[in-house]
């Protein structure tokens, strides 16, 4: 089950925009995040939430999508996130936050995924910008977005070929294909 689960998490990045995501729903979601491993148990991750179709217009502009297509510049409205989760860093805590928010962002997509939903962790952000939108103050460290919807695309994985090409691609029917390193490839010992 597992397995299927991390087949099935892919990064999502067009969505049905007009299936709404409800506040609770991102609530249990970063409930699963802070009942994740922490480096030191210092749990230094703070989250901004949003699932309101104003809030969310303020968030898409300062995200940037799939650096692979030049010409791709992100979802179309009516294809973008209906919520997304900000993942931010509390410098009072700790600092830097390691690996925290990775593993915190995994969990709430494999998450999402068991609610039939999915998403895009997003590290290139114009950070400025987002911080002044969301009015996040400085104590905060936004650190990752997490792009959420109904996905309305399908994601393939593939095996990396021999020219060694891992850039993820999309074919004319729109399907999004993802080399992986094979197994032998990424074992140097066993
Ligand atoms: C740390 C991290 C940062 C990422 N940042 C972005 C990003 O800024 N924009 C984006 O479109 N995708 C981003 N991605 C998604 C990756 O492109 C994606 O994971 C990769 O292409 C493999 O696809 P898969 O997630 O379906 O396995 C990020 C993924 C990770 C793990």
């Amino acid at each position: 089950m597992i397995r299927d689960l991390i087949l099935k998490n892919r990064s999502y990045r067009r969505f049905y925009q007009e299936v709404g995501i409800e506040l609770e729903t991102l609530r249990e979601l970063v409930d699963l995040a802070r009942l994740s491993a922490s480096g030191a148990n210092r749990q230094p991750l703070k989250y901004v939430l949003s699932c309101a179709p104003q809030k969310n217009a303020l968030i898409f502009p300062h995200l940037s999508w799939a650096s692979y297509f030049k010409d791709w510049p992100g979802p179309s409205e009516g294809e973008r996130p209906s919520a997304y989760i900000i993942v931010l860093g509390d410098t009072e805590i700790s600092q830097p936050f390691g690996a925290d928010y990775g593993i915190a962002a995994q969990s709430i997509l494999l998450g999402a995924v068991d609610k039939g939903l999915g998403g895009c962790m997003i590290v290139s952000i114009e950070k400025d910008g987002l911080r002044k939108v969301l009015g996040i103050p400085p104590r905060y460290e936004i650190l990752l977005a997490l792009a959420l919807g109904k996905p309305k695309e399908t994601v393939v994985i593939e095996t990396v070929g021999p020219n060694g090409d891992i850039k993820y691609w999309r074919d004319s029917e729109g399907t999004h294909h993802v080399p992986k390193r094979s197994l032998d490839d990424i074992i140097i010992e066993n």
